[in-house]
């Protein structure tokens, strides 16, 4: 009678075992994955999870949506150069060349995150490197375009071309500008895209490309996503079929929130553009070029430094930080004005 009953507890020892590691591997995979992956509402720290940011980001993500389906499926590679301008600046670079160049993704009604950006992160230095702040249009046929033009005339900071301006045609949008840097900016030290809902710690940047220093070469960087797998869910906003991209892993890339590169990289990158096939994912494809040109993503030198989800407000943690995502325009302008204040004090405590 001993045994069976021995091997019965066993039995019961074992089941319990099984379902405990079956439960902890359930648990790492919903946390960390869920947590780390890319732009994934389960991150803790995503205004999805926020109510009080959960209204502007769910706004900006129906606005993006609802005027097409995720991908055009009639666009096999982009041609950057067939698209006429509508609004330009070409002689933005005549006389000087920026020591860094902003491309900001946005759309038109974004009138207030233009102002903010403008005024903050977006404008020349006190200590004197020259930034220069583009913002990058598509048409959008709902906006009174005189508003626009005003705005352009006022500012001459608007790039626009003529594609519908809508979130699968993000690539032509930024090959726009990196066009534009090839064209008309080659000179450029330095470009940074990213987006109207971005927080940019542009004093801390300098210290990462160092004005004093040689500049660098090949270079690229940002939040490096690497071995990313395609969403394949197709409720994911970033929902990718096999027929647009069959491969397990994307190339190495950075997040589209905010990624820099020297202004060598720019030309590379439009030259592969023509021969890459056209991918809905702004950053993903920006990746596919630079794997094709050989150009390797370079890690930063601290995993701070750029952040796609919106990194909690502490003074001294934003005087550290290059970027954080999901930011209204009055975020921007407040954020910005307090890390100022707060600059010399966190100097001394760092
Ligand atoms: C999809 O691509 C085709 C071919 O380039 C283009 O004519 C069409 O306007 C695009 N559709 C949208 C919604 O951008
Ligand atoms: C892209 O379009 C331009 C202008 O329409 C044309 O001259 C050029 O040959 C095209 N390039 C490619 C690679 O198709
Ligand atoms: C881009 O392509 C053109 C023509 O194929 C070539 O002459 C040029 O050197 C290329 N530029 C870069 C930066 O690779």
């Amino acid at each position: 009678m001993e045994l069976p009953k021995k091997s019965f507890k066993a039995f019961i020892l074992a089941i319990i075992y099984t379902i405990a590691l079956v439960s902890l591997l359930a648990a790492y995979h919903i946390y960390w994955k869920g947590h780390l992956s890319y732009q994934n509402p389960r991150n803790k720290m995503s205004p999805l999870n926020n109510p009080e940011r959960k209204k502007y980001q769910v706004q900006r993500i129906e606005d993006v949506q609802s005027k097409t389906q995720p991908y055009n499926l009639t666009l096999e590679y982009i041609n950057i150069t067939s698209y006429p301008y509508i609004m330009n600046e070409p002689n933005k670079c005549k006389d000087e060349s920026p020591f860094l160049i902003f491309l900001i993704a946005t759309v038109a009604n974004e009138v207030e995150s233009r102002r903010a950006i403008r005024t903050t992160f977006g404008a020349t230095l006190e200590n004197g490197a020259t930034v220069m702040c583009l913002f990058l249009l598509g048409k959008d046929n709902t906006q009174e375009s005189n508003s626009i033009l005003e705005e352009s005339e006022k500012h001459h900071d608007i790039i626009q071309k003529d594609f519908q301006d809508t979130y699968n045609n993000l690539p032509i949008k930024i090959l726009m500008g990196i066009e534009w840097v090839s064209n008309y900016c080659p000179r450029a030290k330095y470009v940074m895209k990213t987006d109207s809902d971005m927080f940019v710690n542009t004093y801390r940047l300098m210290d990462l490309l160092g004005p004093d220093q040689p500049q660098k070469q090949n270079f690229f960087t940002g939040f490096v996503l690497e071995k990313h797998r395609p969403h394949r869910n197709k409720d994911s906003k970033w929902h990718m079929p096999y027929s647009q991209y069959a491969g397990e892993f994307y190339p190495t890339f950075c997040s589209g929130t905010g990624y820099v590169f020297s202004g060598d990289v720019a030309p590379k990158i439009l030259n592969s553009s023509f021969h890459v096939k056209y991918i809905y994912l702004e950053d993903v494809f920006v990746g596919l070029c630079l794997d094709r040109e050989g150009v390797k993503v370079t890690a930063p030198p601290h995993p701070y430094l750029f952040n796609n989800y919106r990194v909690r407000y502490q003074p001294c943690v934003y005087n550290r930080i290059i970027t954080s995502h999901y930011m209204t325009p009055t975020d921007i302008i407040n954020y910005w004005k307090i890390t100022q204040e707060y600059k010399e004090k966190c100097s001394k405590s760092r």
